[in-house]
């Protein structure tokens, strides 16, 4: 038989309250009225707010009525034993703890009721204050549990919360760049334009010879970053020719030795103007470069094949396309085969035979469409 002691000793004080700082609501389930009685009492005295069911069916209609925190449930009971009733108790009400009471000679049972998800079990004859140690343990398990869950739901929130934010913040930030990156290349283009118009023989010149290295590089399996680099450096080749005077960029007739000299070092001053810009810095190299031939007889250092960077050799060739297929002022567009013929011609002199093989075989309307979208632009008004 249960035994009351200590029934007084902690009457109205639950050191674990159930939800929003209520006293914790347990359902004692036993068949013999003594001990639902002796059980309730004394829980009561605790301060818990405790109701009783004397079987598994009337437990199941408390619990669908309000809500517990805990069942303190018989094993052996009539109709539904408290083996049956904890299985439906952890299906159905998986924030309930529930603890069995066993006789003696049911250690065995209340064993499996733990392996089965009991909270604990108590075992007959029991004192209060056992009763109150192990109640409070299983109220404490379940907080903790709850909190633990509450916090990990909360945190998982937050995630979320942020993860979003930092899509958004990634979305912003990579439009931005986006846009500075079309403004950037509008200025470069711009830029290239301004060179080109002071330059009569070569309007439009820089963009189209960027836009066919592109094409040569990406056959050539060139991928951004470096595509974009070696796009770049064809588009600004020329920008040193802002240092060479008038005189001698725009003089009609053949250059005089001296002439050629300053003419020369418009890669050189390309080089100085841009050097320094964070964002050209790779394209640097084919600026440099762009005089450079592949047998060596190029300026201003007389590189040689492979030394020269291949963005360079790739532009040597557009370039020649370009300019024999563009107008200029003494002589009208050449054909293309006439371009193709020159370009054979000086494979392995001026060119890099692999770069002119790719270039072989790209197709004529190909190059016509590049052509097309930056026309020269005096090409309509212009007489023959
Ligand atoms: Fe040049």
């Amino acid at each position: 038989m249960p035994q009351a002691t200590d029934k007084k000793s902690h009457a109205h004080a639950p050191r674990v309250e159930g939800e929003w700082g209520m006293p914790a609501g347990i359902l004692v389930v036993d068949d013999e009225a003594a001990i639902r009685d002796l059980l309730s009492e004394g829980l009561r005295d605790m301060g818990y707010d405790c109701a009783v069911a004397s079987n598994g069916f009337e437990a199941l209609d408390h619990l669908k009525r309000r809500q517990f925190s805990l069942v303190l449930s018989d094993i052996d009971m009539p109709t539904m034993d408290g083996v049956k009733l904890l299985q439906t108790v952890r299906e159905a009400y998986p924030d309930v703890e529930v603890v069995m009471i066993t006789g003696v000679v049911d250690v065995e049972v209340a064993l499996r009721a733990m392996r089965m998800g009991a909270n604990d079990y108590l075992t007959k004859p029991f004192n209060l204050e056992e009763v109150r140690l192990t109640v409070e343990n299983a109220l404490e398990k379940r907080r903790l549990v709850k909190e633990n869950r509450e916090y990990q739901r909360n945190l998982e929130a937050k995630v979320e919360e942020r993860t979003v934010e930092l899509v958004l913040k990634r979305r912003e930030i990579e439009d931005l760049y986006e846009r500075l990156q079309v403004s950037y290349e509008t200025t470069l283009e711009a830029l290239a334009a301004a060179l080109d118009t002071r330059d009569t023989e070569t309007q439009g010149h820089s963009v189209r010879v960027s836009d066919y290295t592109v094409v040569i590089a990406r056959r050539m399996g060139v991928e951004d970053p470096e595509l974009t680099e070696i796009r770049r450096g064809a588009l600004l080749h020329d920008v040193g020719k802002i240092g060479i005077s008038d005189a001698v960029l725009r003089k009609p007739g053949k250059l005089s030795p001296e002439e050629w000299i300053e003419m020369r070092k418009h890669p050189e001053i390309g080089y100085r103007i841009l050097s320094g810009i964070k964002f050209l810095e790779k394209s640097l190299p084919i600026v440099i470069a762009h005089q450079e031939r592949y047998d060596g007889s190029g300026y201003p250092r007389g590189l040689k094949g492979e030394e020269i960077p291949l963005g360079a050799r790739i532009f040597a060739v557009v370039d020649t396309l370009d300019a024999m297929t563009s107008d200029r002022p003494y002589r009208r567009a050449l054909s293309y085969e006439t371009a193709r013929q020159e370009i054979i011609r000086n494979s392995g002199i001026q060119f890099d035979p692999s770069v002119v093989e790719v270039f072989l075989s790209i197709p004529p309307d190909d190059w016509k469409a590049v052509h097309g979208r930056n026309p020269d632009r005096r090409d309509p008004a212009r007489a023959s």
